[in-house]
């Protein structure tokens, strides 16, 4: 590893390894400038992340020293850049528990990743008469895919419901999960309620009832150590976005036999071994899988992503987050009319807390923090048909990440008592 990413990360950890998050704070070029006049507290990291200045440097440095097309040249800079992006490549697969290299392939984030999925193994596998899995708290990237997939070949979409607060219901498993079920499609930890799944035990059964199980790892993989092996996932997705890094650059993780078992989602440059007029073969995996000009600056700065991370250590980041999510959940339910969707215990839990007010709508509340400098989404968050389970138009959602701290939850939770007084709540 390169030392200067070492020597800066250590002095991201205080004394007692704990996460210094002023220090963290000084990373982010962004937090430093002031919102509408007030100090810009950004709760909005299960939309996005902030880029640290690694980050940002390594875009520059990339473009400034090592910008060519990879897999094409035979000239250095050619060279250089398929190196860097071949690196990360080996980064994430270590990154995810160790898995074989040749089975992480870059996206554009996790939707394609699970497009490419549904596209492929889903075209190929799935006919009239097959059940397809789903949970009641799907974001539409991990449902909408299965729905159209679904209508076009005539095989049912089925769903696992959730309990009162916000966890998945295992109570009739076994009369969802059948020996007609071909795939299992389940987020690791919820966007909107904050669960985390017991996806392992899904995929147990699912794998007992010759089902193949994919994970939509997009906010969990950002916030807690995923060993993907111990997932029991077939397919696992993740963006960078939300954990660090550039927008645009996704990780989809496969077993290899069922990648190579698979037709290409996306045909042209780079994905073939050889085409002639009239017949053309695949590439191996993964590069099977990555036609066209990827993503490269955004994949090699995702490297320093990665090392971040790392050095802060993924199971120091899911402590933070508990302990924080803990406060930020007392906080919230100390004002009148708040109620918060999703477990209320953070153990069970990651930092993305939604909450609805009896009197205010999400949209007015989000609108008034923003003129305090809190950034927070609010309305349906990609997830109408949970919306819908829970009764709710839309909901207001704080969600947090390394660099929050104390301070933004006290800022949130003072802003949120004005935004009553302002509506004469
Ligand atoms: N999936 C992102 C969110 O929940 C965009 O906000």
């Amino acid at each position: 590893m390169n030392p200067d990413i070492r020597n800066d990360a250590t002095a991201l950890k205080g004394r007692s390894g704990q996460m210094d998050i002023d220090r963290i704070k000084a990373d982010f070029p962004i937090l430093k400038q002031p919102v509408n006049g007030h100090r810009l507290v950004y709760l909005d990291n299960a939309a996005t992340s902030q880029k640290p200045k690694q980050v940002i440097d390594a875009i520059v440095k990339y473009y400034n020293e090592s910008n060519a097309n990879i897999h094409r040249g035979l000239h250095t800079l050619a060279e250089k850049a398929t190196s860097a992006y071949e690196n990360v490549r080996v980064h994430a697969a270590r990154f995810i528990g160790g898995v074989d290299n040749s089975e992480v392939i870059f996206t554009s984030g996790t939707t394609e990743s699970i497009n490419t999925i549904a596209r492929t193994w889903g075209e190929k596998n799935i006919r009239s008469g097959d059940e397809i899995v789903i949970t009641e708290m799907e974001h539409h990237a991990n449902l909408v895919p299965w729905l159209v997939l679904s209508q076009n070949t005539g095989a049912t979409l089925r769903r696992i419901s959730l309990t009162p607060d916000g966890q998945l219901d295992l109570t009739n498993i076994n009369d969802i999960i059948t020996a007609r079920t071909r795939l299992v499609a389940v987020a690791h930890m919820s966007n909107v309620l904050g669960t985390i799944n017991p996806v392992a035990d899904i995929a147990e059964l699912a794998h007992r009832r010759g089902a193949i199980v994919l994970v939509d790892g997009a906010q969990a993989a950002p916030h807690m150590p995923v060993d993907i092996k111990q997932t029991g996932a077939d397919f696992y997705a993740f963006s960078a976005h939300k954990m660090l890094g550039p927008t645009g650059v996704g990780v989809l993780w496969g077993r290899k036999t069922l990648l190579e078992d698979i037709p290409p989602f996306t045909t042209g440059g780079e994905m073939i071994r050889e085409v002639r007029f009239d017949r053309v073969t695949w590439n191996d995996v993964p590069h099977k899988f990555e036609a066209g000009t990827p993503n490269i600056a955004g994949v090699i700065a995702f490297d320093r992503a990665l090392s971040y991370l790392e050095e802060l250590g993924m199971e120091n980041i899911r402590s933070h987050e508990i302990e924080l999510s803990g406060y930020a959940i007392n906080r919230l339910l100390e004002l009148d009319g708040i109620e918060i969707q999703g477990p209320l215990d953070p153990h069970l839990r990651g930092g993305a807390i939604s909450f609805t007010d009896a009197k205010i709508h999400p949209h007015d509340i989000s609108t008034f923090l923003d003129s305090r400098g809190i950034a927070i989404r609010a309305g349906h968050h990609c997830a109408q048909p949970l919306m819908r389970t829970m009764g709710k138009v839309a909901t207001a959602r704080a969600s947090l990440y390394i660099y929050n701290d104390r301070m933004d939850i006290d800022a949130l939770i003072d802003a949120l008592k004005e935004t009553r007084r302002y509506f004469g709540v």
